[in-house]
């Protein structure tokens, strides 16, 4: 593929990317699932470093949903262990990478090592000045707004909130992005055109984009592209221009 033309002064700000595929990647050459689970994180460590090395700065990906553990035990093993092994490998790497790495997502579900590891990673990476990579890892958007509501819940209980001054503001930052901007860009890989439960409060007015490209095969001049058809868009937020 030809390198899209894109303007990188004007970059969007946050992009999440669903990534999906990968069970069909495997399929298509003949090998196992976890095989294209493992081509899938390999192709999510390139296109970090790449895009981190053009200057994006917030990207956003969907690792494990709050739906995945009901698939069989074997797979969710071996998704658990390719996070716990990537993360590790940005722990080894830090002193070597100006990445940023947190994670959203009901995190204490997961196992406690694995909790650990992400903690650790968070504190050791938080002043970095890189691309900020954010792995949503057994995260729902109802889920996320479920746990929003009942923490402003347990506020309002003890008397530390007022229900009338919960706004957009308040429970935005109550979510698990916090104080993230919105993703200005959602793309999903593999021809699929839903949200599958993924950043739903702060996806309402996310520019989608649907690419066929399954998602070990994803390379940055696919996210190029992604990104060329964005900067043609015009956004509107509910508005008129
Ligand atoms: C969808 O493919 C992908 C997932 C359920 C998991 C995404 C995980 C990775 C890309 C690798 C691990 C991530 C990290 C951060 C190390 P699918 O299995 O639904 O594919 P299919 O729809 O073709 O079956």
């Amino acid at each position: 593929m030809k390198k899209p033309q894109i303007d990188f002064s004007d970059l969007p700000r946050h992009i999440a990317i669903i990534m999906d595929g990968n069970g069909r990647w495997a399929k298509k050459y003949f090998m196992k699932r976890e095989a294209g689970h493992r081509a899938g994180a390999q192709a999510l460590r390139r296109l970090v470093e790449q895009m981190n090395e053009a200057g994006f700065k917030i990207l956003t990906v969907f690792a494990f949903s709050t739906e995945n553990w009901k698939r069989d035990e074997g797979e969710v093993a071996y998704l658990m262990g390719l996070i716990h092994e990537y993360i590790q490998q940005y722990i080894d790497d830090a002193h070597k990478n100006n990445v940023r790495m947190r994670a959203i997502g009901d995190l204490n579900a997961l196992e406690p090592s694995l909790q650990a590891k992400i903690a650790d990673l968070t504190e050791m990476t938080k002043d970095k000045d890189g691309l900020l990579l954010n792995i949503a890892i057994n995260y729902g958007g109802r889920d996320e707004i479920l746990r929003a509501a009942r923490a402003l819940a347990r506020h309002v209980a003890d008397g530390k909130i007022n229900p009338a001054s919960i706004d957009e503001l308040v429970f935005t930052n109550h979510l698990d992005t916090g104080k993230l901007p919105d993703p200005d860009l959602i793309i999903r890989t593999s021809g699929e055109m839903r949200l599958s439960n993924f950043l739903l409060w702060q996806a309402a007015y996310s520019e989608f984009h649907a690419t066929d490209t399954l998602w070990p095969d994803f390379k940055i001049n696919h996210l190029y592209e992604a990104v060329a058809q964005f900067q043609k868009r015009e956004r509107r937020f509910g508005g008129r221009l």
